[in-house]
């Protein structure tokens, strides 16, 4: 690798995840969709340690968008059932290793329970420092822009906000990853290259890698792989290209 993409690499200090293709992992193998999601919890703990490993401050992972509660009862209950299972099991581990942990998007849907565990997860592990992994739970992006364009629009009513000094810093602090770096590489698995509603203020300027392996099958190799292509991408942010 030339200086330059090691420079790059090290830049990569916030990586999002979309971590798609547990479904059609388990149906190749004649197995039911919730094999597939408990193979994947095995993978988001082999990407956590790759991101210690790799260097990596903030990571991002998409584990329920605001679209999957269209999914069957028995599909999402299950999604419900291993999470809580993947806190009770690796909060102790997450903890030990430094990990802060984050949650963002609408966990109350998932029930008090479960918003409870997040809550106590997060206040367990707020003072860690060596990598921020926020999970996406209940996610969506446009009900997370709408419901900051809300709180704009109260402001204005209220006479609190003047419109004219609105701008991007001040509207990005009113999103749900607020005290977080905008996504530097976002991350998909399964093949599909589309962002599902994922992180799309803050992925404006992310470079996207499209990864052909289903999540269940990610680990470390794959990891460093992206950082290794991110590396070769030149990041231009809409300047003119370095010659
Ligand atoms: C990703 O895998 C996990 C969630 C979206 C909850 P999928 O369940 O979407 O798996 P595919 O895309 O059907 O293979
Ligand atoms: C995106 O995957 C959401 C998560 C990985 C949590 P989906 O499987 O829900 O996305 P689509 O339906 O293929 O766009
Ligand atoms: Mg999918």
């Amino acid at each position: 690798m030339d200086d330059g993409a090691a420079r790059n690499v090290r830049s990569a200090r916030h990586v999002a995840i979309i971590m798609d293709g547990n479904g059609r992992w388990a149906s190749a193998r004649g197995l039911p969709r919730v094999a597939g999601h408990r193979e994947g919890s095995k993978a988001v703990r082999r990407c956590i340690e790759a991101a210690i490993d790799l260097g990596v401050g903030w990571l991002t992972l998409f584990a329920f968008s605001s679209e999957n509660w269209q999914r069957p009862q028995e599909e999402i209950a299950d999604l419900t059932f291993l999470l809580r299972h993947y806190l009770r099991t690796e909060l102790d581990e997450l903890h030990r290793n430094g990990v802060r942990l984050a949650v963002i998007g609408e966990r109350g849907r998932f029930g008090p329970a479960v918003a409870a565990d997040l809550a106590a997860a997060e206040a367990r592990t707020a003072g860690n420092t060596r990598l921020t992994l926020t999970i996406a739970l209940s996610y969506g992006a446009r009900s997370e822009i709408l419901e900051a364009a809300r709180r704009v629009a109260e402001a204005v009513q209220a006479g609190t906000l003047n419109p004219e000094s609105l701008d991007e810093t001040k509207f990005g602090a009113l999103l749900s990853t607020a005290s977080m770096p905008d996504p530097d590489l976002v991350i998909r698995t399964s093949g599909e290259q589309r962002l599902s509603n994922f992180l799309l203020w803050q992925a404006a300027y992310a470079e996207l890698v499209f990864l052909d392996v289903m999540w269940p099958d990610f680990d470390r190799a794959h990891f460093a792989e992206a950082l290794a292509e991110f590396g070769r991408r030149e990041r231009r942010f809409g300047a003119r290209p370095v010659l």
